[in-house]
């Protein structure tokens, strides 16, 4: 308020100021202006009273000169004239005129000595009259002279209206000035004010909400964004210090990434991490004219990345994205994350002979189905073996370039890709610590052993100080391998294999996702009840949802199979159940794969056409690659999930579901041969291959009541944040760090 009067008085008193100097100068110019028109016409007068009436004053007839001077006055419409004549006689005037000679008495004799004319103005009784005295010519007439009387009080009037009229003016300025600035202060000020204000208690309370609403004026828009980023700060800052109160509240129990990195480089003290793997984390492609970045299908990927986000580090890969040789240095690096770089990539070029045996062959057509006891028969050929022993060697040797000038640094091999990588990087480095993640499961020995190169296999990854599975089960397998095929020897006491000196740890480290205690906290209800309506027209009161690459192993079809036998079996489902099977296609090259695409979309296609109507079908099949994001609405919006695998090491899937589900609702259905069917204890546990219990266990699931459903979620939710997947790294580099 006081700010309003201060403003309005001040710019008020200026034009104040700015008005009365101008109303003083423009009233001065006009009394001038009228004074000296005044004199000008009484001048006139005067002149043209001389050329007739001073023959009538030269003769004395006063009687003539009285008629004279009455019809000037009347023509001219003064106030009189006088006829001065020696001293005090008055040869004419009128009576009412009398008062004023005495104001000329002086002027009078002034101009009679002087013999010039004499004028002024004077006021008598309230009126300004102005005077005009010209002496009579000396020789006709000597002292005599005659005054002319004219009312002046109309220039006064006129200047007084001009103030009158300039104050009015100032007046209505200053009260259209005053509520103007009211309306500039209040809409362009206080309003603006108390909606920054508002922001800023909203960003003090974390209020999000409040601030997603847009900013009333465009102008606020750049002070919004801000105001929105320092509120996000905030609010993830106070959520990773609320999740470390939590922590030390828990013992310490629950990791986080900010923990890890602090754990990382306690252990690694100054010595280099570098993880290697066959798939890259980001993959660069072409589409249309611009270039993408993707995050490839990969449950490897999903599990390996936040930890490289969290500890920064090298990760070296294949460059398989077709404009992946674009986006890198001259090293063959660059920096990833694209949103926000924290590690570094270095990307390992393929020849297409190498890519077509040491993937598509060796790897994905012998190892992938041997490892995987899914019915597919391995293929070995000898090519194949000789570029996966080839790939292996040049991947060393980008290791031991990476790591040159470090005698001891710290490498996770990823996978099934890149067996013979220890022994290879232990011969050259043999102070390295050396870690092999086998992310696929270990068949039993019996299996394993109908590779022809099992031995040299075996060879290679004992090199590593540390070989990692999923699962016990898989652990055991491998060592019972071992122990069946090379001469060594197995210590059951603390799962380790020692050979000619040199020991490997072999341990259980079920891999897991970024989930922390402010993701569990979630409580944000992401569900969107209207997901299949509107994007595809499909009316569906109950979804389920499946995410995997089109592989042989994921038992998709065995999981149409039971959705089918479901519907048949429960026929009141017909029209209320679409389940959404999110598919994307891999390695299509390799001939199983391809089959296997089109098995999926012919199945769904032939369990679509049995029961489908106009605004419903069973199956959705979405055959491309999704992004997290993309996927993120699906896993919010189904009531069920399934994970079908017939072999899987771990399958992240069906954790990723488990945390999506803020509300602590829905239901997962998940195979007993998923290595996660071990953690997930609140899962219905199925065996795919029979379809009549699965096609059940989807009935279960959609009947389950909520209160069960929601005991069920919470444990498998707590369970996973308790063994995210930086508790993995975690568990993982402190077994390297502590071997000898
Ligand atoms: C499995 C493997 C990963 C692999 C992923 C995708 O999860 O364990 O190493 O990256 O499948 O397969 P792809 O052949 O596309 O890399």
């Amino acid at each position: 308020m006081k700010l309003n009067f201060a403003l309005i008085l001040s710019i008020i008193v200026a034009i104040g100021l700015v008005a009365l100097v101008s109303t003083i100068i423009q009233s001065s110019t006009e009394k001038d202006n009228l004074n000296n028109a005044l004199k000008a016409r009484t001048e006139q007068i005067a002149r043209d009273f001389y050329v007739n009436g001073l023959q009538f004053i030269e003769t004395n007839n006063s009687e003539k000169v009285q008629h004279f001077t009455d019809s000037i006055s009347r023509q001219y419409n003064i106030l009189g004239i006088v006829v001065y004549y020696n001293s005090d006689s008055i040869v004419v005037s009128s009576p009412s005129l009398n008062p004023y000679l005495n104001y000329s008495l002086d002027y009078i004799s002034r101009s009679i000595n002087t013999d010039t004319t004499v004028d002024d103005f004077f006021k008598i009784k309230g009126r300004r009259v102005y005077q005009f005295i010209r002496p009579v010519n000396k020789n006709a007439v000597s002292g005599g002279v005659v005054i002319f009387y004219s009312d002046a009080q109309y220039i006064q009037n006129m200047i007084g209206s001009i103030w009158m009229r300039n104050f009015v003016r100032w007046f209505i300025q200053a009260l259209i000035i005053s509520f103007v600035i009211i309306i500039i202060i209040r809409w362009g000020i206080f309003n603006p004010m108390n909606k920054i204000l508002n922001w800023v208690k909203a960003a003090r309370t974390g209020n999000i909400e409040l601030l997603k609403r847009k900013p009333p004026a465009k102008f606020l828009a750049p002070l919004h964004k801000e105001i929105v980023n320092i509120t996000k700060a905030m609010h993830e800052a106070k959520a990773v210090a609320e999740e470390e109160a939590k922590l030390r509240s828990q013992s310490e129990s629950i990791w986080t990434p900010e923990r890890l990195k602090i754990e990382m480089q306690n252990i690694l003290d100054g010595k280099k991490m570098i993880v290697v793997s066959n798939r890259e984390p980001y993959m660069h492609i072409h589409s249309g004219k611009e270039i993408r970045c993707i995050m490839p299908a990969s449950g490897m990927v999903t599990a390996m990345e936040p930890v490289l986000k969290a500890c920064g580090g090298l990760w070296i890969a294949s460059g398989t994205g077709d404009a992946d040789k674009e986006m890198v240095d001259k090293n063959d690096k660059l920096k990833v994350p694209p949103e926000e770089p924290s590690y570094t990539l270095r990307r390992v070029w393929l020849s297409k002979e190498e890519e077509d045996h040491f993937y598509y062959g060796f790897s994905n057509e012998g190892l992938w189905p041997l490892c995987h006891i899914a019915h597919t028969r391995p293929t070995f050929r000898k090519v194949d073996w000789d570029f996966y022993k080839k790939v292996n060697e040049n991947f060393a040797r980008a290791v031991l370039e990476e790591t040159a000038d470090d005698e001891q640094p710290f490498i996770l091999i990823q996978d099934y890709h890149f067996a013979l990588l220890p022994a290879l990087i232990k011969k050259e480095k043999p102070l390295a610590r050396v870690a092999l993640f086998w992310h696929i499961p270990w068949p039993n020995p019996e299996s394993f052993g109908i590779c022809p190169w099992q031995r040299e296999i075996l060879n290679g990854m004992l090199g590593a100080d540390l070989i990692g599975f999923h699962t016990q089960y898989h652990c055991n397998h491998f060592l019972e391998t071992v122990n069946n095929s090379l001469e060594s020897r197995v210590l059951w006491e603390n799962f380790s294999v020692n050979r000619g000196g040199h020991t490997t740890l072999v341990k259980p480290f079920p891999i897991s996702i970024a989930f922390t205690m402010k993701d569990y906290d979630n409580a944000e209800n992401f569900k969107d009840p209207n997901l299949l309506q509107s994007k595809y027209n499909i009316n569906a009161e109950l979804i389920g949802v499946g995410v995997d690459r089109i592989d042989y192993t994921k038992g998709i079809i065995e999981k149409f199979l039971a959705i089918e036998r479901f519907l048949e079996k429960n026929p009141a489902y017909q029209g209320r159940f679409t389940f959404v099977q999110i598919g994307a296609p891999s390695r299509t090259l390799i001939k199983t794969y391809s089959d296997m695409v089109n098995a999926v979309e012919k199945e769904a296609e032939r369990i679509n056409w049995k029961f489908k109507t106009k605004n419903w079908k069973p199956i959705l099949l979405l055959k491309h690659h999704h992004s997290h994001e993309e996927i993120a609405p699906y896993y919010a919006s189904a009531d069920m999930c399934m994970v079908t695998s017939l072999h899987d090491g771990m399958n992240l899937v069906a954790k990723e579901f488990v945390a999506a589900r803020t509300q602590s609702d829905g239901v997962l259905i998940l195979s007993r041969f998923a290595g996660a069917s071990q953690e997930m204890q609140g899962a219905i546990i199925v065996n795919p291959y029979d379809i009549e219990k699965t096609a059940d266990a989807i009935k279960t699931s959609l009947e389950m009541p909520l209160e069960e459903q929601q005991f069920r979620m919470k444990q498998m939710r707590q369970s996973i944040v308790g063994n995210n997947i930086y508790f993995w790294a975690a568990k993982l580099l402190r077994t390297m760090a502590a071997i000898h």
